[in-house]
């Protein structure tokens, strides 16, 4: 069955979609409808408002709502049934494959689309290859088990393992357990800790299917506003005292999407507040390994390397390659074992080859991070350059690491500039894709992660998108307020 949204929270999830002066009201929402369902803020299968009750809402006429619905039908973004209203879906591309219709979110591998929307690299193709030749080489001594290991391969195992000890937080291989990616872990430890109406605490903003996997567990984000310094370590203790939630979910290093880095008497706080309150604390340490201009920063379960309460979520995606699709989990080797236990409800391991592969990266990390660490300098610095050509209004940040800028476009535009974008060629993650109710509407994320050619293409498409929008006057009321 479908999951419904009622008029209340779809309006709110909608935020300012009117056009100036009221014109073209059908045709902006059906825009703003449409880049709700791609960026995967509405999800796919909801029943949305009835026409006149949602006419009611928004304080607009039943024959706008209708328009903006029809148009939406026609153009694959909604099923309508009589007697079982309207349902959210994704149309299937001219030519396509029905059996792949194109996801909220795609990468559009093949696609013509120019992607902004995914913070991620391409391979480091030489690193790559000579791994996959080693790891096939291992593989032989795979071949004759069955080739199952709910907590992964022991040579990944042993190689995180290190990689950790490394860094100054001594760990045994049965403190790890390799996932599908960082977000499948998330996803388990979501599992493990929480129910349908607990409280997840999260920073404002965060990584966006952070908490799509913390509403699909129905459990519900309580999000506490990172300020222009970081993170407010007061906030947060008041925020666990008042809000009790079941989980802390942190990314303290190179914060997705704003790049904030958490200071290291910050770290001793956050680990400090989850023993006191017995509050298990989840790092997601994505982006660690891409500092670009400061020393790597010290994991927080530095801090606290035997304590039950702090596990840390790691990933191949971002230093190495998304498409390995390996991550994992560091935590107490008991709950470990709990979670590799929980495991066989969702899938039975990963793929043997692709984790001898990361192994055999892990081997060659410094060399890699190396590499990557000098184009992303140069990437962030032609992005931000760009953007001072193109926008002089626009205030991006200087992230001392990671893959992104987190711009402030000076007007609550971002969902309108990603629909604009979309129509130019150009794939845009919107700020409110970042945050609860509709928050961070002034907010882009830009990545630096394209190729320079294909980058400057995208400014091209970004700035005819820019100056193809109808711009409000500055308010400064539109901006959800987050509450903690
Ligand atoms: C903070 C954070 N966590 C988790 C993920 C998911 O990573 P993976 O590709 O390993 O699933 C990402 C990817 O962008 C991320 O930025």
């Amino acid at each position: 069955m479908a999951r419904r949204i009622g008029s209340a929270s779809f309006s709110r999830l909608l935020g300012t979609w009117r056009p100036p002066d009221d014109r073209g009201l059908a045709v902006a929402l059906a825009d703003r409808v449409r880049l709700l369902i791609l960026d995967g803020r509405l999800a796919l299968g909801t029943r949305i408002p009835a026409e006149r009750e949602l006419a009611a809402a928004l304080d607009v006429s039943r024959t706008t709502v209708a328009a903006a619905y029809e148009t939406l039908r026609t153009d694959g973004y909604l099923d309508s049934r009589r007697g079982s209203g309207s349902v959210t879906r994704v149309p299937t591309p001219a030519g396509g494959d029905p059996l792949e219709p194109e996801t909220p979110f795609s990468p559009l591998v093949g696609g013509t689309l120019l992607d902004l929307a995914h913070a991620a690299l391409s391979a480091p193709t030489d690193a790559l290859r000579r791994a996959a030749a080693d790891a096939v080489v291992e593989l032989d001594g795979h071949l004759g088990g069955h080739g199952y290991s709910l907590a992964g391969t022991p040579e990944l195992r042993r190689a995180v393992a290190h990689r950790f000890t490394a860094r100054g937080v001594p760990t045994t291989p049965d403190q790890i357990l390799v996932t599908t990616g960082a977000q499948n872990a998330i996803a388990l430890l979501m599992s493990l800790f929480t129910n349908p109406g607990d409280r997840v605490l999260v920073e404002h903003p965060t990584y966006p299917n952070a908490l799509d996997a913390i509403r699909a567990r129905g459990a519900r984000p309580v999000p506490v506003p990172l300020t222009s310094t970081g993170w407010d370590v007061e906030l947060l203790r008041e925020t666990v005292r008042d809000a009790n939630p079941a989980l802390i979910y942190l990314v303290p290093d190179f914060h997705n999407p704003t790049g904030a880095v958490m200071a290291p008497a910050d770290r001793a706080a956050v680990v400090d507040l989850a023993r006191r309150t017995r509050t298990p604390l989840v790092v997601d340490e994505t982006l660690t390994e891409l500092p670009l201009d400061v020393p790597p920063p010290t994991p927080v379960a530095a801090g606290a390397p035997e304590s039950p309460l702090v596990i840390t979520i790691g990933s191949a995606s971002k230093v190495f390659w998304g498409g390995l699709r390996i991550g994992w989990i560091r935590a107490a080797a008991p709950l470990v074992r709990r979670l590799a236990g929980l495991r066989p409800a969702v899938d039975l391991g990963g793929a043997v080859l692709d984790q001898l592969v990361t192994a055999r990266l892990l081997d060659d990390v410094e060399s890699v991070v190396a590499e990557r660490q000098q184009d992303l300098r140069a990437a962030r610095a032609d992005l931000r350059a760009g953007l001072a050509r193109a926008f002089p209004d626009w205030r991006p940040n200087h992230p001392s690491g990671g893959l992104s800028l987190w711009v402030d476009l000076g007007e609550p535009v971002s969902s309108r500039l990603a629909g604009a974008a979309r129509r130019h060629g150009l794939l845009l993650a919107a700020g409110p894709r970042f945050g609860v109710d509709g928050a961070f509407e002034r907010h882009l994320r830009l990545p630096f992660t394209l190729r320079p050619d294909r980058m400057a293409e995208a400014l091209d498409q970004l700035t005819a998108a820019w100056q193809g929008l109808d711009h409000q006057p500055e308010t400064g009321a539109d901006e959800a307020v987050a509450v903690a």
